[in-house]
């Protein structure tokens, strides 16, 4: 096998949870060039409607799983049977859907129940929800790959910055007990760590950052397709349990430590 062999995902079908903006679109749009058929994920129609067009003119089998709010556990495992029906063998599950910000800048006590739940749900519950769902699929075919996106965050702390960092934190343990559980079952779990990449409704404020960065801007979203498909691929068969930063350097020279000021929202 050559070595560009090793990154071809024909056959192979993944699920991506938030496959219609963003990192996930990005990842999904990759893993399809590479060979890759796609369950695409989300609560809104239209997204994973416009993403799932642009993998089928890619001649790919596309799958497009819409009104999934992957909080709920109940949608998650009704979303794994419908991708397994429609698709067969599901080899790749992606937890990229999150949602950064909640509650951020409250002070611990002004936190509600609400607040705190909704941020652990969005970005751990979800991933674990998908995880458990996907995995005794995964073993009765030989296996899989799952690949969890956390965060810089997920290293770090900043003042009354409280759900998004520790759910975060929170993936990456995920992905450990995950590639540790299974780790004779021919399931890998990876991380992905991004920096600051744009979304659509901040841009303005991560190109004002992107000057503070070490490489002098932020990520361009186009980056994070090959880490993804590499992660997929059988290239990375013995890599397990183990999150890769791709940061341009952010979290090695420690910067954005938003809100160590005392009363900045950060
Ligand atoms: N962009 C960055 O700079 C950055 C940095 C670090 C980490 N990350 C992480 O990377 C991941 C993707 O971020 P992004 O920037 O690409 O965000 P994004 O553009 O806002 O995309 C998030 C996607 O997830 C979906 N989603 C959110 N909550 C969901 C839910 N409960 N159920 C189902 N789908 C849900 C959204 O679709 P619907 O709203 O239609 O459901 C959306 O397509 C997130 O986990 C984020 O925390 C991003």
């Amino acid at each position: 096998m050559g070595i560009l062999d090793q990154f071809n995902l024909s056959g192979q079908c993944a699920i991506i949870t938030g496959a219609g903006t963003g990192l996930g679109r990005e990842m999904a749009l990759s893993l399809a060039d590479a060979g890759c058929d796609i369950v695409g994920v989300g609560r809104r129609a239209g997204p994973i409607e416009e993403v799932g067009e642009l993998i089928k003119a890619k001649g790919r089998r596309y799958l497009g799983i819409t009104g999934c709010d992957v909080t709920i556990s109940a949608n998650v495992n009704d979303m794994v049977q419908q991708a397994a029906a429609g698709m067969g063998r599901v080899s790749v599950l992606i937890n990229n859907a999150g949602l950064g910000g909640s509650g951020r800048g409250k002070t611990l006590p002004e936190l509600t129940d609400e607040d705190w739940l909704s941020g652990i749900d969005s970005n751990l519950n979800s991933a674990f929800y998908c995880t458990r769902a996907i995995v005794p699929h995964m073993l009765e075919n030989g296996g899989g790959r799952i690949i969890n996106v956390t965060s810089g965050w997920g290293f770090r702390a900043g003042r009354n910055n409280w759900m998004y960092p520790i759910a975060k934190g929170g993936v990456i343990q995920l992905t450990r007990a995950t590639a540790m559980t299974y780790a004779r079952d021919n399931i890998r779990a990876s991380c992905i760590a991004p920096g600051l990449f744009p979304k659509t409704e901040d841009t303005s404020i991560l190109e004002n950052i992107g000057p503070k960065q070490p490489a002098g801007r932020i990520g361009f979203l186009r980056e994070m397709g090959p880490l993804a498909v590499f992660l997929a691929s059988p290239a990375a068969d013995y890599l397990s349990g183990t999150t890769v930063l791709m940061d341009g350097g952010a979290i090695a020279a420690g910067l954005l430590p938003a809100g160590i000021v005392p009363n900045a929202a950060g």
